[in-house]
């Protein structure tokens, strides 16, 4: 078992080449990052269900499928069915985060919370207790493109949320995205940060496998 994992974000892959860019990573990670992107919450489309129904067919990786959505309720059991395994939200997108963390778990999955680096840190503490969510996703970019600059502080607000977690005795785990590469993923990790998301150091370089596997190596994996 590895303490970190790394969850790269297809956001960043050759889409023409798709199963490709999944397959070269798939022999090192565990995971694959899906974000999907409405134009409202983000200024940004990308892809939905039947791009991940797709990649599915033809891939055993655990999906963590991140809605930047203004109206995640709508859409969970689709993302469900369409063989995602954690659906994370924002906090900024429902009055309801709690329900929908109730009805992604009654449909199998697991449910992650995401927050915006913009939005007070306070508004996560609640889903810091135990067994209130399976994943947290601190947004270490403003949510919406690849490639951007890691805000500094995001390290402090990883770090606050590893104590409470550990304080809470919750078991979930705590994920990063945004800027995450050779430079910044130590930083993120020794923070607290177990799940590194990282799209365009992996999936932007020319050999998305190796580029893993550095990270990995960073990470002392
Ligand atoms: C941005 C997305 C990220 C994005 C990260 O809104 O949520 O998952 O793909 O890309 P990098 O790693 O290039 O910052
Ligand atoms: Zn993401």
């Amino acid at each position: 078992m590895r303490e970190y994992e790394l969850s790269p974000s297809l956001l960043s892959a050759d889409f023409g080449y798709v199963m490709r860019d999944v397959d070269s990573i798939s022999s090192c990670c565990k995971f694959l990052h899906l974000d999907v992107m409405d134009g409202h919450y983000v200024p940004n489309l990308t892809i939905g269900v039947p791009v991940i129904k797709s990649i599915r067919k033809h891939s055993d990786l655990i999906f963590d499928t991140h809605l930047m959505i203004t109206n995640p309720e709508e859409f969970i059991e689709p993302f469900a069915e369409c063989g995602s395994d954690y659906i994370t939200f924002h906090v900024e997108c429902t009055d309801k985060p709690f329900e929908l963390i109730e009805k992604i778990r009654s449909l199998g999955k697991k449910a992650g919370i995401s927050i915006h680096p913009d939005t007070p840190e306070e508004k996560l503490y609640p889903f810091l207790e135990k067994g209130a969510a399976d994943l947290i996703l601190v947004m270490s970019v403003r949510p919406g493109f690849g490639g951007q600059s890691y805000i500094p502080e995001s390290t402090a607000r990883i770090a606050s949320y590893r104590k409470k977690l550990d304080e809470n005795g919750s078991g979930a785990i705590l994920s990063v995205d945004g800027g995450i590469n050779v430079k910044t993923v130590k930083e993120a990790a020794d923070a607290g940060a177990k799940l590194l998301v990282a799209g365009s150091a992996v999936f932007g370089k020319e050999d998305p496998g190796a580029a893993a596997r550095e990270l990995f190596e960073l990470l002392g994996e």
